[in-house]
């Protein structure tokens, strides 16, 4: 039984009703040893995603070269694709210590969007800048353009920091006409056709951008995280330690990997299903990809939650045969949902449940629901440690900041806890510690500092004259 959860031998239940949860419970239970035996094959596949392209585990070269000094400054606009909003933002970097200047808009992305074509996504897009641009009166001096940076937070393969082959979409997206493209170049045409003052500088995964927009103020950060609606992180690998990468750049140089380790596991080797992860794969847009996201990231846990509490339903065991019509609907149910269920108080976790389902819930019912809300996001967060230790194990790091962001992360209050000790026990950390040697910190804003730090961090070589990896 993973630990800080009490078992529901605690709740007085009908016997029938109880075994089932206890069932639930055990599938959902992930032990110290499941947990290194997972690490061990997550740094295997991140192993073999630096050596061949191809791999299950992309690691994506991103073409950012380390990590900021903290002296970036200038003016840039910046572009978060995110799941249910688009935001722009116009930053003004002026050196770690002072004060960075936001200016931000968040356009609420129609849903219909999501699965549509490319036109409408990039038309949409261009729309927007355009309003934004005007509403910021952004005008770039004379003829020339401000550097525009993307973050693009799914997996895009890059042959320069201006280019992102998509691979597949992820976290629910579905649009036609953009995997297997470059999402940078359509992009580019957009602004183009347009004639918006804007140049696109880089192409910028979310985890990099966390992880970047963290180093500028903090050097100890040694990876970028997102725990949100979907999972990733990113990290600074040697060159020489890429050997699928071939290039001019001396061995030694530092190179900042999007490791897309949503994937990880999609062979089913290690990760312990239920069938509920199974049924959640096979009725989504992608059946087979992110096996690991699906099981531990945000989009997925309250559908997990809603599968498990249909299963207790349908076996006559809960909700005395309302009807609970609410319970049989797709992605009805989201992360803040389990997080309320598990966190707030038992009546209010009761009202929420009744309000949302549309049926009555008696007290006894809202403690199953508990306990299914807090295995489902217990494991999730156990899973999530795993990616974090490999990448630690693989590169020899023994301490430094996990700079985190995500929904998951930041809304669900036991997620950080759950996921330290976690770490803990695969590392072997003692158990009487005094503090823990890697440690979970709040990334600074990756989308919007990170993806401006970073087009600042290309210009710079750019002006270098060091243009390896960029297209211009
Ligand atoms: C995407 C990644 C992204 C992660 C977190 C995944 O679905 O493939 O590119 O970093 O979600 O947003």
């Amino acid at each position: 039984m993973a630990k800080g959860l009490e078992t529901s031998e605690s709740i007085q239940l009908p016997p029938e009703l109880r075994s089932k949860l206890i069932d639930i419970e055990n599938q959902f239970n992930v032990s110290t040893e499941k947990l290194k035996q997972i690490t061990q094959q997550f740094e295997k596949e991140l192993r073999e995603g630096l050596e061949k392209e191809g791999s299950n585990i992309a690691m994506n070269v991103t073409w950012v070269l380390g990590l900021p000094s903290g002296d970036e400054i200038g003016e840039y606009v910046t572009i978060d694709l995110g799941g249910t909003n688009l935001r722009m933002c116009r930053v003004a970097l002026r050196g770690q210590r002072e004060e960075i200047d936001i200016k931000q808009h968040v356009y609420r992305l129609p849903p219909a969007i999501k699965t549509g074509d490319s036109r409408q996504l990039w038309n949409f897009i261009a729309d927007s800048l355009d309003e934004f641009i005007k509403s910021h009166q952004i005008i770039a001096n004379r003829d020339d353009r401000l550097p525009l940076g993307f973050c693009f937070s799914y997996p895009a393969s890059q042959d320069a920091i201006d280019h992102g082959i998509l691979k597949t979409w992820t976290k629910g997206f579905d649009i036609d006409g953009v995997e297997g493209e470059d999402a940078a170049a359509q992009l580019k045409d957009v602004l183009a056709e347009r004639g918006l003052p804007l140049e696109l500088v880089a192409l910028v995964n979310d985890t990099t951008g966390a992880m970047v927009a963290s180093a500028y103020k903090d050097p100890d950060t040694i990876i970028g995280a997102i725990f949100g609606t979907g999972c990733n992180a990113a990290y600074v690998e040697n060159v020489g330690s890429i050997p699928k990468l071939k290039t001019t750049l001396p061995p030694d140089t530092p190179m900042a990997i999007n490791c897309e380790y949503g994937a990880f596991d999609n062979a089913h080797r290690v990760l312990p299903r239920t069938k509920y992860d199974v049924s959640i794969d096979k009725d989504s847009p992608r059946p087979g990809e992110q096996a690991f996201e699906k099981m531990s990231a945000g989009l997925y846990l309250g559908e997990i939650f809603r599968l498990t509490a249909l299963d207790l339903y349908e076996s006559g065991l809960i909700f005395d045969r309302q009807g609970a019509a609410k319970l049989r609907e797709p992605y009805k149910l989201d992360t803040g949902f389990l997080s309320g269920i598990e966190n707030d108080p038992l009546e209010t976790s009761q009202t929420r449940l009744e309000e949302c389902l549309n049926i009555k819930v008696t007290l006894d019912e809202t403690r199953v629901a508990r306990r299914l809300a807090e295995v489902i996001a217990a494991r999730g967060a156990r899973l999530c440690s795993c990616g974090v230790a490999a990448i630690c194990r693989m590169k020899g790091i023994t301490s430094g900041h996990v700079a985190a962001d995500g929904t998951v992360a930041n809304k669900h209050p036991k997620f950080k806890q759950r996921w330290a000790e976690a770490l803990g026990e695969i590392l072997d950390w003692p158990e009487d510690r005094e503090e823990d040697p890697i440690i979970i910190t709040n990334a600074e804003d990756g989308s919007g500092i990170g993806a401006a730090v970073i087009s600042a961090m290309t210009l710079y070589r750019i002006h270098g004259g060091n243009t390896v990896g960029i297209q211009g």
